[in-house]
């Protein structure tokens, strides 16, 4: 029997790292890591990590010899202020440890990096955070520069699914409606939100590629917050008749055009990046 590559996924138990260990594991030996919430789905490997841990990290790669590393682990808006530690040491701590064993690094960033005054951004445009957690991606993208690994940085936007469970983009939503709270959705930041299996496959894709460098990776299709949130409610058969629209407020700062121009991914990829009201079209919350 031939041996399969071995893949390590960071924070193979969220959302996107989650559908990169099933999509990879029919082509890959996959261990995927967990920090606080073990899964047991099989044919992967399942270790614990926290990417804070330098030490941690250098000892599970060592161990796995991973030909591959996809590093999705990170905290994200809403789970917590110490976004340093996770997204910007933690990436440096998983490309370092990638550099040092000769694995390929697929690096999962995010745009609002950018400050979303422009939109459409190319990837050769500058970073140009305003927010804690923007500022903390950007220092993760710098950290994976200086590495000096093979690394791929992804750049993707707003995530959408309903398998195995709904994303957090539409559950919200969905509960704060059912509990009837309000719900305002701002009209002015503007995304190209992508489905979780795209973007899963695009990664798995990548895995096997000699690319390097960064790649927007988004949908076809830019929403407002608005608008995405309405559509995602109408998928899941709940009224979005009470949700008020608003702009975004002025007192914090917030990137408001993000939007990613993903003609490279286009031309590079085979995994198509459709919009949302394709993939919506051609699904069900049940399929
Ligand atoms: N979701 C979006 O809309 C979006 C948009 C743009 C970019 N991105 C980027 O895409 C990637 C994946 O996002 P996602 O939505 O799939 O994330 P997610 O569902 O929130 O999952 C985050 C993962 O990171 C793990 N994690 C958190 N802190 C950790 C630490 N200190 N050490 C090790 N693991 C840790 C979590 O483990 P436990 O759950 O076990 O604690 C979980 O597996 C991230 O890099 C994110 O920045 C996401």
């Amino acid at each position: 029997m031939m041996t399969k590559p071995r893949m390590l996924v960071t924070g193979g138990s969220g959302y996107l790292g989650g559908w990169v260990a099933r999509l990879a594991r029919d082509g890959w030996d996959v261990t995927a890591t967990y920090l606080a919430h073990a899964v047991g789905e099989p044919d992967v490997d399942w270790r614990h990590l926290d990417v804070w841990d330098e030490a941690a990290v250098v000892t599970l790669v060592d161990e796995v010899r991973p030909q591959v590393v996809i590093h999705t682990a990170a905290l994200n808006p809403g789970q917590g202020r110490d976004f340093d530690a996770v997204n910007a040491a933690g990436a440096r701590h998983v490309a370092r440890a990638s550099a040092s064993v000769g694995a390929r690094l697929i690096h999962l960033s995010s745009d609002v990096l950018f400050d979303g005054r422009k939109g459409h951004y190319v990837e050769e445009d500058p970073p140009s955070p305003i927010t804690p957690y923007g500022r903390s991606k950007a220092r993760g993208e710098e950290a994976v520069r200086d590495s000096g690994a093979e690394a791929v940085i992804v750049r993707t936007s707003l995530v959408y699914g309903w398998r195995p469970s709904v994303a957090r983009a539409a559950q919200w939503m969905i509960d704060d409606l059912r509990a009837g709270k309000p719900v305002h959705l701002f009209t002015d930041e503007v995304r190209c939100p992508i489905w979780v299996e795209s973007l899963a496959a695009a990664v798995v894709e990548l895995a096997g590629m000699s690319y390097t460098g960064i790649l927007h990776v988004a949908g076809a299709q830019a929403l407002s917050r608005y608008e995405f949130g309405v559509r995602l409610l109408r998928f899941h058969g709940v009224d979005p008749s009470p949700v008020i629209p608003v702009p975004s407020p002025k007192d914090i700062p917030r990137p408001l055009n993000c939007t990613l121009d993903c003609s490279r991914a286009r031309a590079l990829l085979r995994t198509p990046l459709p919009g949302v009201d394709e993939v919506l079209a051609a699904h069900s919350p049940s399929s």
